[in-house]
């Protein structure tokens, strides 16, 4: 293939080194400085005459964009969540979308029982404690948390990662599962992660920690509220892995500082980078920037499955983790 045949891509966010060159193999890159990110203004203009994007995440493929970049055929998104794409919008434009499913499974299960450690057994607050130099008192109580193996443990969402979740609760410490989802699991799944299907109100009520792994949806919007919260223990945890917008935001801070529960752990937030105040202002939430993903091997091979979506696409009309097939079919 000549340089100039090549199809152009943009890299909508710095990655890797090795994914850049494996993309370089067979594109026209134009990349994106480290930390740099684009307002959609600036991305519709860099996509310009380009084929392919590799997007994190942050960036919104929606119709005003697809209108704007005709030459546009697939956006991968370096994420399994892919709520930054209007599927729909996308199909009737041909643009296909691709996600990166499967390979984070275990590390963000790993992540979401850290957190959920970490929240009940107040991690984060001990060490700011410590670190400001007040650790000249002691008394038996002091940084008390909720007991984690043996009590009950609630998943709202229960794809891939509730699974890896779960299975982690039940055999690493002896925890009560309890699950609620759109559809239920067949019974070789749930017996693998000895789960049981309630309904949310169930999971709300019996949860000593309640983990959020759904993916976001505008149905799935405020999931957890002022009212869900209410019907959960004041004894409880909450942690949300999932997505923005999942929680109310100030809704939880309002609850975690009147005591309404005990804890919660995010790594998520609506409108994220930015997190609400009143968060900020409460000492019993551990704050993440969603890294629930981030460790380099994952995050390597999250790039790479991004980099041989655009790679298969372009150049064989074929992906690996397709999202609105429709868009292949109706070009072969
Ligand atoms: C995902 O892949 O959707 C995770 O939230 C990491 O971005």
């Amino acid at each position: 293939m000549t340089g100039a045949s090549k199809p152009a891509i943009l890299i909508a966010r710095a990655v890797f080194p090795e994914v850049e060159s494996r993309l370089r193999a067979h594109f026209e890159v134009e990349t994106t400085p480290a930390g740099m990110v684009w307002s959609p203004d600036e991305l519709v203009q860099r996509l310009q005459g380009k084929s392919g994007v590799l997007t994190t995440g942050g960036e919104r493929i929606d119709a005003g964009l697809l209108a704007a970049c005709p030459t546009l055929r697939i956006a991968a998104n370096l994420a399994v969540g892919y709520n930054n794409f209007d599927l729909a919008a996308m199909s009737v434009a041909g643009v296909l979308g691709t996600n990166a499913p499967d390979v984070l499974t275990e590390t963000t299960a790993d992540f979401g029982f850290a957190l959920l450690m970490a929240t009940a057994r107040r991690v984060t607050e001990s060490e700011r404690f410590l670190r400001a130099g007040q650790w000249n008192q002691w008394s038996l109580d002091l940084f008390a948390g909720a007991e984690v193996h043996g009590t009950t443990l609630g998943i709202l969402g229960m794809g891939r990662i509730g699974r890896a979740i779960a299975r982690r609760g039940a055999h690493g410490f002896g925890m009560q599962v309890l699950y609620h989802n759109r559809s239920r699991l067949d019974e070789a799944s749930e017996a693998d992660c000895r789960a049981r299907y309630v309904s949310k109100a169930e999971l709300l009520a019996q949860a000593d920690h309640l983990v959020l792994v759904l993916p976001y949806t505008p149905e799935a919007h405020h999931s957890i509220g002022a009212a869900e919260i209410a019907q959960m223990k004041p004894s409880a945890t909450l942690v949300n892995i999932a997505r923005g917008g999942i929680v109310d935001d100030a809704a939880l801070a309002r609850a975690l500082r009147e005591r309404r529960i005990a804890a919660a752990g995010l790594d998520v937030f609506e409108g994220e980078p930015r997190v609400h105040p009143d968060l900020l202002n409460v000492p019993n939430v551990v704050l993440t920037p969603h890294i629930a993903s981030a460790t380099l091997p994952t995050r390597m091979a999250m790039a790479m499955l991004a980099a041989d979506n655009l790679i298969a696409y372009l150049t064989e009309g074929r992906a690996l983790t397709p999202l609105n097939p429709d868009v292949i079919k109706a070009a072969t």
